[in-house]
């Protein structure tokens, strides 16, 4: 019997990684899901099983090893991985300053360091086996500084600037590498990036595109071999009014959203 394309989801455990998986499962990949909270991870799973093989390895990314000891698990089981989607992150509203160290630290663990290691010891076996890819899941705050939002979007523009890079080294070997950038989608996300005493422009910020629509978007785009995808109409404009934009100007208007 050939092989199950096993697919590895970061942050499968609620938002746009659910339903990431929910979309890769539904072309018939086996499903490898990872985060912190195992209850939320195993009733996906359960969900899945019927139609397709899955596994759960609950991992913190913010520590070093995580992604070294994720696929040493996944080697113990046989698994050998066919895509990876880099989609586990969060964002810290507020200037710098008003940042505890550790939670700017976990950031940039978490939404740089963790999606980098992955790719460095999973795309290897991709490129010699000639198939697959990496869906890294960025944001159109990719293309604009943000004041008040700093450390966040920095991450995003490094996320969507590797992705690009790596698809033009992957795409003579076979392989897929993409970037998906979403704008507000209806998730935890906004919530935990404004905190418990957020105001009105919080509220504003709840909404967006439902998870399931941008996660459809993203992987019909890296199945399609694309290097980025944007997800819905609005977010494009949003994208090409911010790459025509002055950069002074497009960093005062990101201050005005962000604030
Ligand atoms: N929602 C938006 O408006 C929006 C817009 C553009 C881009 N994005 C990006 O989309 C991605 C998914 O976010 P979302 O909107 O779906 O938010 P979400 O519902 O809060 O999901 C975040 C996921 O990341 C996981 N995660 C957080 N900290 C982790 C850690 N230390 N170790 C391992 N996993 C961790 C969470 O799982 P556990 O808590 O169980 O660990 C959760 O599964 C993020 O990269 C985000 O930056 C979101």
């Amino acid at each position: 019997m050939d092989e199950p394309n096993w697919t590895l989801v970061t942050g499968a455990s609620s938002g746009i990684g659910a339903e990431i998986a929910r979309a890769f499962a539904s072309r018939g990949r086996a499903m490898v899901l990872t985060a912190r909270r195992e209850d939320r991870l195993r009733a996906l799973a359960n969900e899945l099983r019927g139609r397709v093989p899955v596994e759960v390895v609950p991992a913190d990314l913010t520590e070093a090893d995580a992604p070294r000891a994720i696929l040493a698990r996944l080697a113990e089981r046989g698994i050998a991985l066919h895509t990876l989607v880099n989609n586990a992150g969060f964002g810290l509203r507020g200037r710098l300053v008003s940042h505890p160290e550790a939670e700017v630290a976990g950031m940039i663990a978490l939404n740089v360091a963790a999606p980098t290691m992955l790719a460095r010891l999973i795309l290897p076996d991709l490129i010699a086996r000639r198939r697959g890819g990496i869906l890294n899941v960025a944001s159109v705050v990719a293309y604009l500084p943000g004041p008040n939002m700093a450390v966040y979007h920095a991450t995003k523009a490094y996320l969507l600037s590797l992705s690009e890079a790596l698809h033009e080294e992957a795409r003579p070997h076979g392989v897929v590498v993409t970037a998906a950038c979403p704008g507000t989608t209806a998730t935890e996300f906004n919530a935990r990036t404004d905190g418990p005493g957020a105001g009105p422009a919080s509220r504003r910020r709840r909404g967006g595109m439902s998870a399931e629509a941008v996660a459809r978007i993203a992987v019909d785009g890296h199945c399609a071999g694309r290097a980025v995808v944007v997800t819905g109409l609005a977010n494009r404009v949003a994208v090409l009014g911010a790459r025509l934009a002055p950069r002074r100007l497009s960093r005062k208007v990101a201050a005005r959203v962000q604030g």
